[in-house]
């Protein structure tokens, strides 16, 4: 890892500006529009992405469609509509009808025509390891740069605690930034995801192909919580390690374990923490999470059970009761001293900094002329 002065000099700078006003995105991207089981039936659903009111809705097949929710005649909600058959959707005001693709299909006024200005935006989504995935940008969608989740694909359902969703006050980055940043589970989480023992954690940070992974060792800790019960009675002290995966702009994956003196994944035991952030507004995010745990599931089902439901609870209290709080106070301090605010930086800071500057670069790219606008990583 870079640690020179110089660059975590620039580095602070770009944060800074990030922080203070972020109201570019990265579109050309998927991003988590909610988890699959959210929308069911015929019932449309209302959703505020990336500052874009948009309605999903399921076709008969099955599959999701989503639409601006804004009529285009006197900008009445369509989420506020219904779903007719032909999986068209029905403006409530006034009854235009639009189909799946955006276009209006019925004018029920006049004679019937149909201006070209009546439509709306329609955006690609997929469904694809349980949740529903949208592409935001103009370019075509690319379904291969989906990140990888298959860790909920086909797994026992009571390896995985309940797939959960907070909405936070604060900018999509710092709630990245929290998650990035797993030193802070020795203050915030004390007991329950880390202890004093692991600020001393050794720390590795690589880039590959525009994922950033960030490793985190600790040596001869005190077991946490969260790993307690998985954690066979003899074991009193553990190795234990955090590999966080991101890919831009704000998809996290951490696979947090434990296991005997020098214990890797292989032969320890723990969870992969799925993190997803996609923001609703330059001020407020969608945060959905849920973790799979790996190795170690005893015979006993209803123990089982028991165990995924307090980790689900502990998880919940964590992000919800423990960063929450933090993060939105963060925001209201920023916000206070009018966003121009340069932050001091650690050497706990050096993922962090790697991941900015990924999305600085590919920011850069998606607002490059069109002569350079090649598809970019990841
Ligand atoms: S506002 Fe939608 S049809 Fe009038
Ligand atoms: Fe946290």
């Amino acid at each position: 890892m870079n640690t020179s002065t110089d660059t975590h000099l620039h580095a602070a700078q770009t944060l800074s500006s990030q922080t203070a006003a972020r109201t570019v995105y990265l579109r050309n991207t998927w991003y988590v529009a909610m988890w699959s089981r959210d929308l069911v039936g015929t019932q449309p659903l209302a959703r505020t992405l990336l500052n874009e009111p948009i309605v999903f809705y399921r076709k008969q097949d099955g599959q999701v469609a989503a639409l601006t929710d804004r009529c285009p005649h006197r900008f009445a909600l369509l989420s506020m509509g219904r779903v007719l058959p032909g999986d068209r959707l029905e403006c409530p005001y006034h009854g235009l009808q639009f189909g799946a693709d955006g276009a209006c299909v019925h004018n029920p006024h006049g004679g019937g025509a149909i201006p070209p200005a009546a439509r709306v935006r329609a955006y690609p989504v997929i469904e694809k390891h349980s949740l529903l995935w949208i592409w935001m940008g103009e370019r075509p969608a690319d379904p291969s740069r989906i990140p990888d989740y298959s860790c909920f694909d086909g797994a026992d359902p009571v390896r995985v605690t309940e797939r959960d969703y907070l909405r936070m006050n604060a900018s999509c980055e710092l709630v990245m930034n929290n998650l990035l940043d797993t030193s802070h589970t020795s203050y915030v989480h004390a007991g329950i995801l880390g202890g004093g023992d692991t600020v001393m954690a050794q720390t590795e940070a690589r880039e590959e192909g525009g994922m950033v992974t960030i490793s985190r060792v600790s040596q001869d800790c005190e077991i946490p919580a969260m790993y307690r019960d998985l954690t066979p009675p003899e074991v009193t002290r553990t190795t234990k390690w955090n590999v966080m995966r991101w890919n831009a702009p704000s998809c996290i994956l951490i696979q947090g374990g434990v296991g005997g003196p020098g214990a890797d994944a292989a032969q320890g035991w723990g969870y992969d923490g799925v993190h997803l952030l996609t923001p609703e507004t330059d001020r407020s995010v969608h945060y959905h999470f849920a973790a799979v745990r790996w190795n170690l599931l005893t015979q006993d089902h209803a123990h089982n059970e028991a165990l995924r439901q307090k980790i689900s609870a502990m998880r919940r209290f964590a992000f919800a009761e423990q960063d929450g709080p933090i993060i939105e106070a963060q925001q209201r301090a920023i916000d206070a001293a009018g966003g121009q605010l340069r932050p001091v930086m650690l050497s706990v800071d050096g993922g962090l900094v790697r991941c900015a500057r990924v999305l600085e670069r590919l920011l850069a790219s998606e607002q490059a002329p069109a002569a350079d606008q090649a598809p970019s990583s990841p």
